[in-house]
């Protein structure tokens, strides 16, 4: 097979936790030939641990021929410096979320992706997941009737000034900075799992924001215990959503509170429960009338009681008649691959869509629009209006499902 040459600027957490592996190892279309970091020890390391990869600059990066397709992992403030210096010099950009930290800057990488004529894809690519595919599987062939609602919710103390995070003050710690804050980094995957879902977003509303700007460093450890800092991103956002198909939504997004995680979407039959977007398995369950009906024995000879019998029986027939008009909860089985922490399987879908001519299933329409979102809820929290979409993406091509998920399962990106 012909393989797509990218090269990868940022070498940092991400690229060592699963990326660099999963795009040399896991991916036949993907060959990685260059590395770069502005820390250039992080490049040297994957040099070192990944035969092939050889450690460069960004503009000895950009200047290679042979690549035709940056992978930028570097943190949201660089995304745009890198993906444009990218464009300019005729490559492909596949970036991690968000595309960019601001609505404006996202929409003139988008443009000037076109002008270029580059192919441009941005992450979260979590929604060509095993669960996330057999979701939206589930939902299209009725499994709850008409989708009516969909509800996001998650929350953590995700706050920067926790003991958890703040232990290494010379690290640049991004979800400190606007654009990569909780609804940002997380709020993402949300976004794009409910774009994968019901598609463009027509209308959004919100509340919230930065609800403590001022914060204190609270880790006794840290060199400026005690000391004041701001923090200049929202971190909780309250939002409606109106979806084009006229589904509604919820989006509740909170790095100020406990823990808490929920995702389902209620339809006119049922109600489909939903997992975490941010990982590639997890459970689907559903709820709904005869999802689960109970097992009626018969003995020899005898025949099934029909409805209007049994409700003119006696009481025990009515109890049964109960049993089988109320909705039982089962879980549902997965019906795609990438079930395991695959990041990097929208690169390889967009090294497929290259070869084949397509488009690719993380078209930038889907970023720029989930970026809109985030903008659109914090302009109507400060205007308290109703903010109305200007962009409208694309819902991404379906992956077909894969009857043996563990192997083979890239072939069905080459479609
Ligand atoms: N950390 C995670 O768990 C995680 C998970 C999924 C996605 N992501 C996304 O991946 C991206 C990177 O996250 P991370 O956690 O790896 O961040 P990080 O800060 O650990 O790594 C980013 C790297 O990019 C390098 N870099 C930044 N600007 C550069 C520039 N102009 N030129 C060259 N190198 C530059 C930094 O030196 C650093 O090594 C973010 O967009 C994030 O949202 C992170």
């Amino acid at each position: 097979m012909e393989k797509v040459k990218v090269g990868v600027v940022g070498c940092g957490g991400i690229c060592k936790a699963t990326y660099m592996n999963n795009m040399v190892n896991k991916f036949e279309i993907i060959d990685v030939v260059a590395c770069a970091d502005q820390i250039e020890k992080r490049a040297k390391w994957m040099e070192e641990h990944y035969p092939g990869v050889k450690a460069m600059s960004v503009e000895e990066m950009m200047n290679d021929p042979e690549i035709q397709v940056i992978v930028n992992l570097t943190y949201p403030e660089s995304h745009v410096a890198i993906s444009k210096m990218a464009f300019e010099h005729g490559k492909s950009v596949y970036c991690e979320k968000m595309m960019a930290p601001t609505f404006e800057d996202a929409k003139m990488l988008h443009d000037l992706a076109i002008e270029k004529g580059c192919m441009y894809t941005t992450a979260p690519d979590t929604f060509l997941g095993a669960w996330e595919q057999s979701a939206r599987w589930y939902l299209d062939n009725g499994i709850i009737g008409k989708p009516v609602t969909v509800h996001a919710q998650v929350t953590s103390h995700y706050n920067p000034e926790s003991p958890f995070f703040d232990t290494l003050p010379k690290h640049f710690f991004f979800p400190l900075h606007y654009g990569g804050g909780f609804p940002f980094d997380l709020g993402g995957y949300y976004l794009h799992e409910m774009i994968n879902l019901f598609g463009s977003v027509k209308r959004v509303t919100g509340f919230g924001g930065n609800l403590f700007p001022e914060r204190k460093y609270e880790n006794p450890k840290h060199p400026k215990y005690g000391e004041k800092f701001i923090v200049d991103t929202p971190t909780t956002l309250i939002a409606a959503l109106e979806f084009e198909n006229g589904v509604l939504g919820t989006f509740h997004i909170s790095s100020d509170t406990s823990m808490s995680q929920a995702f389902e979407v209620t339809g006119s039959d049922g109600v489909l429960k939903l997992g975490d977007p941010n990982m590639f398995n997890d459970s689907l369950y559903v709820t709904r009338i005869g999802a689960n009906p109970p097992i009626v024995r018969l003995a020899p000879g005898e025949q099934p009681k029909d409805v209007m019998a049994m409700m003119a029986g006696d009481d025990d027939d009515v109890q049964q008649l109960v049993e089988f008009s109320l909705p039982q909860t089962v879980q549902l089985p997965l019906l795609h691959g990438f079930s395991d922490s695959l990041r990097g399987v929208g690169l390889a879908d967009m090294c497929y869509a290259i070869k084949n001519g397509r488009r690719p299933r993380l078209h930038s329409d889907i970023g720029l629009h989930a970026i809109e979102i985030i903008h659109g809820i914090q302009e109507s929290c400060k205007t308290g209006k109703i903010y109305e979409m200007t962009t409208k993406c694309e819902r991404p091509a379906a992956l077909r499902p894969s009857a043996v998920s563990a192997t083979c399962q890239e072939a069905v990106l080459d479609d």
